[in-house]
């Protein structure tokens, strides 16, 4: 399997930032930028990757298990990390994950059937002090409430 040439510069450099032995700590970036360029960490992913840099797919298997941000599935288009950890639970991230999957018609890690959404309930963002917090894609979010969920959806929704 190959990426394309930007992607494989890409990986090239990265494995070289590493001392012979240690490339494996390159995993979780390639996974991540492969993921972006493919859709999602397939199995031809896993095997490509793991053969350049000497790790098992068992060893993937359990960074895939561990890390939320990589998939086995293609996500939709635009995909909604919604947090219910503690500060988001008690600002209104629970009522604002349901109302995105009720206004979507999805459960949690479903997707639309257009594949232009998908909503994905998840851990701590990071964004305690602006809680609710969610994230589209790699664009965070602050203090949502389901109004401005509603036309952050629609506004994505206007778009190609
Ligand atoms: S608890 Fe939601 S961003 Fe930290």
């Amino acid at each position: 399997m190959t990426f394309s040439p930007e992607l494989e510069a890409k990986f090239a450099k990265m494995i070289e930032n590493y001392p012979p032995g240690r490339q494996k700590g390159a995993l979780i970036p390639m996974l991540l930028y492969a993921q972006d360029e493919v859709g999602a960490v397939t199995g031809e992913v896993i095997d490509e990757i793991g053969r350049r840099l000497n790790v098992s797919r068992v060893e993937i298997e359990e960074v895939l298990g561990y890390y939320t941000m990589l998939t086995r599935e293609p996500r939709g288009k635009y995909h909604l990390q919604i947090c219910t950890n503690i500060s988001c639970m008690l600002t209104g991230g629970e009522e604002l994950f349901e109302h995105a999957c009720k206004k979507l018609g999805v459960g949690n890690k479903g997707k639309t059937p257009d594949g232009r959404f998908s909503v994905e309930e998840v851990e701590c963002l990071g964004a305690c002090s602006w809680a609710p917090a969610m994230q589209v894609n790699y664009d965070f979010h602050y203090h949502m409430t389901p109004e401005k969920l509603d036309q952050l959806i629609d506004s994505l929704r206007k778009l190609q």
